[in-house]
């Protein structure tokens, strides 16, 4: 370990110690959301289960609630419901990585476990330098540097990072989320036989590639996995414009099916679909798990999004992680479902298995509170029909579209939308609600909403209203959280 990452990790265990209380008394802390003990959290990193045990890392700055030289934390846990906080895995404590241990992953070889990343470090006059690098280890606490395994290649500015690692066949993979020259997004492939030495195989798509017409400046996060027989990018690209109802928070993220050409190398794919239509969804990471599940986990936050509005950085933390979903194919699209061991969080069931609203608004009978897990089966829907949560945030459902508002998180008189269209009208609700987010699975996780909401902590109402008559069936859980 080199004094500076003593140096480093010594000084974020004084800032946690410094403002434990204040973070803590925070009525916005969440129950089964990882989150920062102190300063920023952003993308998920390094997520794998590693001998049995999950692994998953996030991008941390420890000094300040904005963003700089990242850390990465490290949770761990056996059954994604009782976690521990690990000490930091990486600090920013070398020439390569100097302004932050930027994102990546991790893959498991000969019993070690790997973790690739991108060194981000800026010059004297503020120019950015980017590095792909490798530490090791064999215990998933301590990690060793082995330094830089992948220079920026021509023909890419330095916004060339988030090395995304798996193996197919006899050989190691590497996608990187990348600029070209051009200013336009890339996913980059590189290959190697022994996780050391890469080859860089080149663009497999990108902005202005092929199917592609103008897609962005820059993709980063990229992650390519087979799912049922399909291959998938899962990309977050920057500068899309507003589309009807697509694209409306700052950033994006989704991903492209197809299939891809290993020997050209080439990504032959479908259009872009996104993810999440809630208002704070970026950069997610998957990982295969022992029992062959494709997992995913997000940051429950956009880069340059209102930030700074967040009320949680007046008690000096901000933002949190998604919880993990389980990806499946059904033949036209990803489906995204909460992993069955969230299930263990539940206390009893509260049932109402037939409710009708015709023209009115109502509360129902011991529907309150939070954290709890919500399931609403619709029978009929006739008109329009909407959930009031906290006085504060509100789902409706209106020809077609489902629509997500709350209260405009910069300018609070306003009220900021996010919308769907489901092509088989309403079915399913199924939502999880901590004490400041929501996340929102629609007809069976065809469609998910997630987004932060920061409603007055002691308000616990919800209401249900119908125009037109809507009936359905109602389920509650009180959670009792993660235990961390
Ligand atoms: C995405 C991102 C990555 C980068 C990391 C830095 O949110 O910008 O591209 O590696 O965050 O924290």
């Amino acid at each position: 370990m080199s004094e500076k990452d003593q140096q480093l990790r010594a000084l974020a265990l004084e800032e946690i110690e410094k403002y434990k209380q204040k973070v803590e008394a925070d009525p916005y802390r969440q129950s089964f959301h990882h989150m920062p003990p102190v300063g920023l959290l952003n993308d998920p990193n390094g997520f794998i289960q590693w001998k049995g045990t999950y692994h998953l890392f996030y991008q941390w700055m420890p000094f300040d609630t904005g963003h700089g030289a990242k850390f990465w934390g490290h949770y761990t846990s056996e059954d994604f419901v009782n976690w521990t906080h690990e000490k930091a895995a990486l600090t920013p404590s070398e020439w390569f990585d100097k302004n932050g241990v930027y994102s990546g992953s991790a893959v498991s070889h000969d019993g070690l476990l790997y973790l690739f990343y991108t060194g981000n470090v800026k010059d004297e006059q503020g120019n950015r330098e980017t590095y792909q690098c490798l530490a090791v280890s064999e215990d998933g606490i301590h990690f060793e540097k082995k330094g830089v395994v992948v220079h920026l290649p021509a023909g890419y500015t330095a916004h060339f990072r988030d090395p995304k690692v798996w193996k197919k066949a006899d050989h190691w993979y590497m996608v990187i989320g990348a600029q070209s020259e051009n200013m336009e997004g890339k996913a980059v492939l590189l290959r190697s036989s022994n996780l050391y030495d890469w080859e860089l195989l080149g663009s497999i798509t990108g902005s202005n590639e092929e199917q592609l017409g103008d897609f962005g400046y820059m993709w980063e996060c990229p992650d390519v996995f087979e799912l049922n027989g399909k291959d998938i990018l899962i990309v977050s690209p920057q500068g899309l414009e507003e589309e009807g109802m697509n694209y409306a928070n700052t950033y994006q993220s989704g991903y492209f099916a197809g299939i891809l050409d290993y020997a050209h190398p080439k990504f032959n794919h479908g259009p872009f679909r996104e993810l999440d239509r809630g208002f704070e969804f970026y950069a997610p990471q998957t990982t295969l798990d022992e029992k062959g599940r494709r997992i995913l986990v997000g940051w429950m936050g956009v880069p340059d999004q209102y930030e700074q509005a967040h009320p949680t950085i007046e008690n000096q933390w901000v933002h949190c992680l998604t919880i993990p979903r389980e990806l499946t194919w059904n033949g036209e699209q990803i489906i995204q479902k909460p992993v069955e061991e969230l299930k263990e969080m539940r206390g009893p069931v509260l049932l109402h298995s037939s409710i009708t609203i015709e023209n009115d608004q109502k509360a129902i009978r011991g529907v309150e509170g939070k954290p709890i897990e919500l399931n609403l089966e619709f029978d009929k829907v006739e008109d329009q029909f909407a959930i009031e949560l906290f006085q504060h945030a509100s789902l409706s459902y209106k020809e077609g579209i489902l629509t997500l508002s709350r209260p405009h998180l910069e300018d609070k008189k306003k009220t900021e939308f996010r919308r769907v269209k489901l092509e088989d009208g309403l079915k399913n609700l199924h939502l999880f609600i901590d004490h400041s987010s929501l996340e929102v699975f629609v007809n069976e996780g065809k469609e998910v909403f997630t987004s932060r909401v920061f409603p007055q902590p002691d308000e616990e109402r919800i209401l249900f209203t119908s125009l037109g008559t809507t009936t359905f069936s109602i389920e509650q859980w009180k959670l009792n959280g993660f235990n961390f």
